[in-house]
């Protein structure tokens, strides 16, 4: 029976000794982690509406995001942000081409007050997420003035490719400007569904 006793505890010893190895094992193989963070930005991605544009984009981010819904919140916010910028002066450019009829140039001059003001309401979101905080105390406060940035950059956006729509511009233009500018829609939106699903938490 003391024999017993003592295979049982040798067992138990054994056990616990490797479970422990298994955990610690599971907890650092940087392997491991790295592919969990993927899968976490893939699973995320799938619940926009542009889930291949999003995992393209926020993918590279994974090991920094980690399973964070802060970070991947803030991380689609940024993306969004330096996107706008960088086509609200892509179109500036355009804007000052050779060629262009007085109605297209207005239009791309509108266009570029309209993705400023975008610029400036992504800043205004990205600021208040430094803010917050999930369990302080103005969270769901601060959560819904950045859903109305947010959303107002969305609106400004739109207000932008309003101003294409109709036969009377010149394809060229027409193509770059919708094609652009559609795609910073869509990393916005993807930025405002992260944001919901943060501000849910
Ligand atoms: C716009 O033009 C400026 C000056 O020509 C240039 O430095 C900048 O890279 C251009 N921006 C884009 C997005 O093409
Ligand atoms: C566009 O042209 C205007 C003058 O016509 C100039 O002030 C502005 O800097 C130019 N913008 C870019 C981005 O080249
Ligand atoms: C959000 O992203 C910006 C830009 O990458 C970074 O400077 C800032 O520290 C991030 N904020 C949080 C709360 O992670």
């Amino acid at each position: 029976m003391g024999a017993s006793l003592c295979h049982a505890q040798t067992f138990l010893f054994i056990l616990l000794l490797f479970s422990n190895y298994w955990c610690s094992c599971l907890a650092t193989n940087p392997i491991a982690t790295s592919a969990n963070n993927k899968d976490y930005i893939k699973i995320s991605c799938d619940t926009t509406l542009y889930p291949q544009l999003c995992f393209q984009y926020l993918s590279p981010y994974a090991d920094k995001i980690q399973t964070s819904p802060k970070l991947l919140a803030n991380t689609s916010l940024s993306i969004a942000l330096s996107a706008t910028r960088s086509t609200s002066s892509m179109i500036e450019n355009l804007s000052n081409t050779s060629g262009l009829n007085p109605t297209e140039k207005a239009a791309l001059l509108d266009c570029v007050e309209e993705l400023s003001d975008s610029v400036y309401e992504l800043q205004g979101s990205m600021k208040e997420m430094a803010k917050a905080d999930s369990g302080g105390s103005n969270f769901k406060l601060l959560m819904s003035d950045i859903e109305t940035w947010t959303s107002a950059a969305l609106t400004d956006d739109d207000t932008c490719t309003d101003g294409f729509e109709g036969n009377a511009m010149n394809g060229q233009v027409k193509t770059i400007v919708l094609s652009h500018v559609g795609e910073i829609e869509q990393l916005t939106s993807i930025a405002l569904a992260f944001i919901n699903n943060y501000a849910a938490t």
